[in-house]
């Protein structure tokens, strides 16, 4: 095993960011011209964590590649960290956007594509009931907000370095003494996390069922495999055990599986046989129009309807006036039905294989010690040996400086891949000259790392 040569990663790094500016006049001269009007000038505050000086700015894209307004082309492993999953403007959602566009956009009623898309969740995730909202993190916080009322319990349990949106009841982490903590980076916590929330490490059963038999946990809001900390996977039994306890101690199961639909048409949920009580996904799901879904069972759907109030129908923290509009349940329509297909993930998943032996042999070849994760069509490498079993081992592996230097050297060579971790997520689009060039690239990357 080679140990990292910090100064050449520092003095490589600086190569790298001289040559993406140097060959981005364009996108340089926008975002000089959008600082003028945009805070860093990037309309989201977390553009500003591409690996670049700025962000390349995006002339157009289409299926798994896009060119930036300099003219270079992109092989796209981020999509839109899942939000195109689908390939960028897949054609049937965009026949059926064009066609409802024309016929009203948003009219706060309800249209027939609404029954379709809900009957098409039914077959794909098992529940019986949907609603629907324009973000995942809606949909978690609508959820969350429902299981609250229903079990009149106030916290919720999430695990340790999770990702479900900008949830305030989600941002807290577990801190080497033992407390839960407000995450790093938490911005204007409306009140102290630990107030709402509890949080234990994944794949730790006795620390789960001790905070459950606190009995004050309404649901616990879990993705079934960790993506947002690079991949954790669930332990062989510990879906299982974990809806055995919740069970147990009157705490209802949410699985979002805004990320986990990489494992398949049905999520994690359908692939592996989860029970959950309520469900949440948004995303790729309108196959990049604003769109989200949260279902639940016939028995949580009786007890919400048993608290109902007409008159109060139009308040209480579940909202949005432009969810459910006539657009995105076009979309979604179109999406589940043509684009996210089982026919598809029968071509991503084998991608993200090949994505992964090419990593894999790499890491094995340079002798580095990092690990290569993969889950259905996404796939992840860990600056790590081996692959962590919780939030923490995972979030230990990470090392900013270095995830730098990799997705720059990548993107200065015409790949993307996600900018919060070394994700790499396969559409119905990406081909194997992508994967390949890819290897290529990680390859050449380690090849002047370990120099
Ligand atoms: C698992 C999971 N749930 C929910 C969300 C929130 O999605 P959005 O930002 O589209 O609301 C994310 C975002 O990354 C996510 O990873």
């Amino acid at each position: 095993m080679k140990s990292l040569n910090r100064p050449r990663l520092a003095s490589l790094m600086q190569r790298e960011q001289k040559k993406f500016v140097d060959e981005r006049p364009k996108s340089k001269a926008l975002i000089e011209r959008g600082k003028k009007s945009l805070l860093a000038g990037v309309p989201m505050n977390w553009m500003v964590k591409w690996a670049g000086a700025f962000p390349p700015f995006v002339r157009e894209a289409q299926g798994g590649h896009f060119y930036d307004v300099d003219g270079h082309r992109y092989i796209d492993f981020c999509l839109g960290d899942t939000g195109a999953m689908t390939g960028h403007s897949p054609f049937a959602t965009v026949k059926a956007i064009e066609e409802q566009s024309k016929r009203g956009i948003t009219l706060m009623l309800p249209s027939e594509d609404s029954i379709f898309v809900s009957e098409e969740l039914q077959k794909r995730f098992g529940l019986t009931y949907w609603q629907f909202a324009l973000t995942a993190t809606d949909a978690n916080r609508f959820s969350i907000r429902l299981a609250r009322q229903i079990t009149g319990r106030p916290k919720i349990l999430v695990f340790n370095w999770c990702y479900h949106g900008s949830v305030d009841e989600t941002f807290i982490t577990l801190h080497p003494d033992g407390t839960a903590q407000a995450r790093r980076g938490n911005v204007g916590p409306p009140v102290d996390p630990s107030v709402t929330t509890r949080v234990v490490e994944f794949n730790d059963l006795n620390a789960l069922e001790a905070a459950l038999a606190h009995g004050d946990v309404a649901c616990v809001l879990a993705e079934p495999a960790l993506t947002n900390v690079g991949i954790v996977l669930p332990e062989p039994g510990y879906h299982a055990t974990l809806r055995e306890l919740t069970r147990k101690h009157g705490t209802l199961l949410i699985i979002d599986e805004t990320h986990t639909i990489c494992a398949g048409p049905g999520g994690f949920t359908r692939a592996e046989n989860l029970q959950p009580d309520m469900l949440v996904i948004g995303k790729p799901i309108g196959g990049g129009v604003p769109s989200a879904t949260y279902g639940f069972t016939q028995e949580v759907a009786d007890m919400i309807t048993a608290r109902h109030s007409l008159e109060d129908s139009d308040t209480g923290g579940i909202g949005g006036t432009l969810a459910g509009n006539a657009l995105s349940l076009a979309a979604m329509r179109a999406t589940l039905t043509k684009v996210l297909t089982k026919e598809a993930f029968d071509r991503m998943i084998p991608m993200a294989e090949r994505w992964t032996t090419g990593v894999q042999k790499a890491i094995q070849d340079f002798q580095v010690p990092w690990h290569v994760t993969r889950l259905g069509c996404r796939a992840e490498y860990l600056f790590a040996p081996k692959a962590p079993k919780n939030g923490t081992e995972a979030h230990d592996a990470m090392d900013f400086e270095l995830e730098r230097f990799m997705h720059l050297y990548a993107m200065n060579r015409g790949i993307l891949l996600t900018p919060f971790h070394n994700m790499a997520l396969m559409s119905p689009s990406s081909a194997p000259e992508d994967v390949d060039r890819h290897t290529q690239v990680f390859r050449d990357a380690l090849k002047e790392l370990v120099a």
